[in-house]
C-alpha cells in the first residue's frame, strides 16, 4: 500500500430499485466490495460501507408501467427485497439507504442548488419528442422505431438492442411513443448541462497520469477512450422532463427533475449521512478529509459516470475527495448469453436460496474464483457444481475435517502439544507465515481471484501436510509425532479461518466456532501457534457437501424452459391491418356452412375441392388444406365460410367462396367451428 489511510469509504452501485437481484450483481460490485470492506475491518481499518437503492430514472417508471403500478409501489417493493437478498448473501454494508429517502433528496437538491449558484451550468433550450396525446416529453426509451442501421423496427431512442448501435431518438426512422403510440412532435425545452469539456484537462491528469499505475487497465481504457474522443467532453443535460425523480431546484424548471445520473451517486453521500446521523458521529470525514480513501465499486457500464461525471461534480463543488480508485468489473453471462432481466435469463438470489439453502459461500465462492474482473465471463453449471465438489469439499472441507476430527478422535478435542519439529513442519510454517501478507497485497490491488486463489493454495497445503505425514498412521507407532502433525494442522486450519472470512464468510464463522474461539482477526494471522495446546475445540460441524448431477441438471433444465419460452414470445404476432369502416365489415357475409364432399384436386398438392352445404344451396369451394387436412375428416364438419367472396376460376374450376381458418405462429391451420351444432347458413357477424 502506497499511503496509510486513516478511514475508507467504499461504496457499491447503488442497484436500480426495479426487480430482484441476481448472481450478476453479486458478481459485479457486490461481492468485491464486500471482500474488500471485511478485510479491511480484519485489520482494524476504520471503514463506512455504503450502499442503497437507486428509486429515480425511467428504469423505475417503466418497469412500473408494464405492471401497472405506480414508481413507489415499484421502489417499494424491490428495495424490501434487494435489501434482503443483499443480508442474506452476507454483503456486510454498513448502511443501506434509498433515494427516495427525505435526507437524499435535500442532499442531491442542495448540491445542484450549489453549482447553480456558481454558474457551473449552461442553460440550453433544445427539441425533444413529446407526446401530445400524454401531454410528456418522452425520455429516450419511451420512443420506439425503426433502425436507421439495420432496419429492426423496434429499436429504441437510444439504442437498437439487434445491432447494437447507439442511438439519438432524432435518427429513428418513424418514431412511435410508447406511451401513446403516436408519432411524437418536436417541441423545445429548457435544460441545464454541465460542461464537462471543461474538466477535461484536470480529468486527464488525474486519471490518465496520476492513476495510470493503480487503476484496472479495462478502466483506464474507457476513461481513454471518453478523455481522449476527437471531440472532447460533450456537455450532458443534468435534468430531464419527467416527474418522477429530484424536482429541479430552480424557477422555471416546473415538471422537470434531476438527471437520475446526477442524483444517484450523491446516494452515496445522503447514505452516509444518515449511517452517521444514526451512530451519532459526523460524516464529514468520510467524504472531505484527504486521510480518507474513497472506493467506488462499479460493473463496467457505470464507468463513465463515476470517473468522469460523478469527479467534476465532486470537483467543482470542492470540498469533496476524489475515489482513490474504481475498480469496475466486466460482466457476468450465464451459459453463454448475456444476463437478462426482462428475458428471465438469470439466476435469481431468491430463487437460488430457496434451492440451495444455507450454501451462500458456495455462491460467492464460485462467483469470486470466476469474477469477471479482467473480462467478462460465464457462469456455467457444471463449473459452479465442478468448484464445490472438487475444491470446496475435496480440498478445504477434507482438510479441516480431518485436522478437526483426528484430534476429537485421539485428543478428546483437546489441541495437543507440539514436539520437535522436522524440516518440513518448519517449510510449512514458514509457508504459513507468508500466506496473509500475499493475500492482504492481492486484495489490496483488488485482485480478489488472485487472493482466492491463494486461498485455496493455503487450503490445498494444509491438505497436502496431513495427506504427506499421514497421522492416522503415525498414531500406531509415535505418539508424540502425532500430536506435533495436529497442533500444526489445526494451526494451518485457524489461519485459515482468518483469511477466508472476507470470502466465506459462513464458513468463517463455522470454523471459529468449531475452533471454540471468538472471531479472531487479519492482524492475528501468519502465527502458527494461534491456537495453543490444551485449548479445547467446539463442536464438530459441516462446511461444504457434494452437489449431485441431478442437482445441477435441475437448473440447467430450468434455463433451458426459459429459452424455449422466450422462443416462443418471440414470433412477432402478426401486425394489425388498416382500420375499416362498420359497413366494410358488414359487407363480408360469412356463414356456418356443412361440408358435404372433400376431395383432393388432381395435380394439385394444396388444394381440396370442398361441396358445402351454405343453407342458400350447395356450393364449390377450392380450399388451401390439402397438406393439413385429410377429405376424410372433413366430411360432415361444420366450418365458417365467405360466401360472397367473388367466384375465382382455379385450374378450371369456379370457387365460389373462402373457407376460413385459423393459422397459428407455426403456419398450422386450424377449422373454425361454432361450439354447438347449428344450422347450414347461420349469419356470423
Ligand atoms: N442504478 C445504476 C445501475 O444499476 C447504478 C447507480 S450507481 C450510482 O446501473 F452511483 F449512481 F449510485
Ligand atoms: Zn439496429
Amino acid at each position: 500500500m502506497s499511503k496509510n489511510f486513516k478511514r475508507y469509504t467504499v461504496t457499491s452501485a447503488l442497484p436500480y430499485a426495479n426487480g430482484p437481484l441476481h448472481i450478476g450483481h453479486l458478481a459485479g460490485c457486490y461481492i468485491p466490495s464486500d471482500i474488500y470492506v471485511r478485510y479491511l475491518r480484519s485489520m482494524g481499518r476504520d471503514v463506512a460501507y455504503i450502499c442503497g437503492s437507486d428509486e429515480h430514472g425511467v428504469a423505475i417508471t417503466i418497469k412500473a408501467r408494464k405492471e401497472g403500478l405506480t414508481p413507489q409501489e415499484i421502489v417499494d417493493r424491490y428495495h424490501e427485497m434487494m435489501k434482503g437478498s443483499f443480508k442474506e448473501f452476507g454483503i456486510s454494508f454498513d448502511h443501506y439507504s434509498r433515494t427516495s429517502a427525505p435526507i437524499h433528496h435535500e442532499t442531491a437538491s442542495g448540491l445542484f442548488r450549489d453549482l447553480y449558484d456558481k454558474g457551473e451550468f449552461i442553460e440550453q433550450v433544445t427539441e425533444q419528442y413529446f407526446d401530445e396525446e400524454a401531454g410528456q416529453f418522452l425520455a429516450d426509451r419511451y420512443i420506439e422505431g425503426t433502425c436507421p442501421k439495420c432496419g429492426n423496427e423496434r429499436a429504441y431512442g437510444d439504442q437498437c438492442e439487434k445491432c447494437g448501435s447507439s442511438l439519438s431518438p432524432t435518427e429513428l426512422i418513424n418514431p412511435k411513443s410508447k406511451l401513446s403510440g403516436n408519432t411524437p412532435v418536436l417541441k423545445e425545452t429548457k435544460h441545464w448541462f454541465l460542461d464537462l469539456a471543461k474538466y477535461g484537462d484536470f480529468l486527464k491528469q488525474w486519471i490518465l497520469v496520476d492513476h495510470a499505475n493503480d487503476w484496472k487497465n479495462n478502466v483506464l481504457g474507457q476513461c481513454r477512450s471518453w478523455l481522449e474522443a476527437g471531440d472532447g467532453l460533450q456537455s450532458r443535460s443534468m435534468t430531464r422532463d419527467m416527474d418522477w425523480g429530484i424536482k429541479v431546484p430552480v424557477e422555471g424548471a416546473e415538471g422537470k427533475v434531476l438527471y437520475v445520473w446526477f442524483d444517484a451517486p450523491i446516494g452515496y453521500i445522503s447514505s452516509t449521512k444518515e449511517w452517521a446521523a444514526e451512530k451519532g458521529i459526523d460524516w464529514e470525514p468520510y467524504w472531505k478529509d484527504q486521510e480518507t480513501k474513497l472506493v467506488h465499486f462499479i460493473g463496467k457500464d457505470n464507468i463513465v459516470f463515476h470517473c468522469i461525471i460523478f469527479p467534476a461534480i465532486l470537483k467543482t463543488h470542492g470540498d469533496f475527495i476524489l475515489p482513490d480508485n474504481v475498480p469496475a468489473n466486466e460482466f457476468l453471462n450465464l451459459e453463454g448469453d448475456k444476463i437478462s432481466t426482462s428475458r428471465n435469463w438469470a439466476v435469481w438470489l431468491h430463487e437460488y436460496l430457496e434451492e440451495f439453502p444455507g450454501k451462500q459461500d458456495v455462491l460467492r465462492y464460485v462467483l469470486t474464483a470466476n469474477a469477471p474482473e479482467t473480462k467478462d465471463n460465464d457462469f456455467t453449471w457444471k463449473d459452479f457444481q465442478g468448484r464445490n465438489n472438487s475444491e470446496l469439499v475435496a480440498i478445504y472441507g477434507n482438510f479441516v475435517n480431518r485436522a478437526v476430527v483426528l484430534t476429537h478422535k485421539y485428543y478428546q478435542g483437546v489441541i495437543p502439544q507440539r514436539g520437535k519439529l522436522t524440516g518440513y513442519d518448519e517449510e510449512v510454517i514458514a509457508v504459513l507465515e507468508e500466506f496473509p501478507n500475499k493475500i492482504s497485497a492481492s486484495i489490496e490491488r483488488y485482485r480478489f481471484r488472485e487472493a482466492l486463489s491463494f486461498v485455496m493454495e493455503f487450503a490445498r497445503l494444509g491438505n497436502k501436510y496431513l495427506a504427506d505425514t499421514e497421522p492416522w498412521k503415525v498414531i500406531k507407532t509415535d505418539e508424540v509425532r502425532t500430536a506435533t502433525i495436529l497442533n500444526i494442522a489445526l494451526n494451518i486450519a485457524a489461519n485459515l479461518a482468518i483469511v477466508s472470512e472476507p470470502f466465506l464468510p459462513f464458513t468463517a464463522a463455522k470454523l471459529f466456532k468449531m475452533f471454540g474461539l471468538e472471531k479472531m482477526t487479519w492482524n492475528q494471522a501468519g502465527n502458527s501457534q494461534l491456537l495453543s495446546a490444551g485449548h479445547t475445540l467446539g463442536e464438530m460441524g459441516l462446511l461444504f457437501e457434494k452437489i449431485e448431477d441431478e442437482t445441477v441438471e435441475k437448473q440447467v433444465q430450468k434455463l433451458m424452459d426459459t429459452k424455449t419460452q422466450n422462443e416462443a414470445a418471440n414470433v412477432p404476432v402478426t401486425p394489425m391491418k388498416d382500420i375499416i369502416s362498420y359497413d366494410d365489415f358488414a359487407k363480408l357475409d360469412m356463414r356456418v356452412v356443412t361440408v358435404l364432399e372433400a376431395e383432393p384436386m388432381p395435380k394439385s398438392k394444396k388444394l381440396l375441392k370442398l361441396k358445402v352445404d351454405t343453407g342458400l344451396g350447395h356450393h364449390t369451394v377450392l380450399s388451401g388444406v390439402a397438406e393439413h387436412f385429410d377429405p376424410a375428416f372433413l366430411i360432415g364438419k361444420q366450418v365458417t365460410m365467405l360466401i360472397n367472396l367473388a367466384p375465382r376460376k382455379m385450374m378450371g374450376i369456379d370457387s365460389e367462396g373462402m373457407i376460413l381458418m385459423a393459422e397459428d405462429k407455426d403456419g398450422k391451420l386450424k377449422l373454425l367451428q361454432p361450439h354447438e351444432g347449428t344450422a347450414s347458413g347461420s349469419t356470423i357477424s
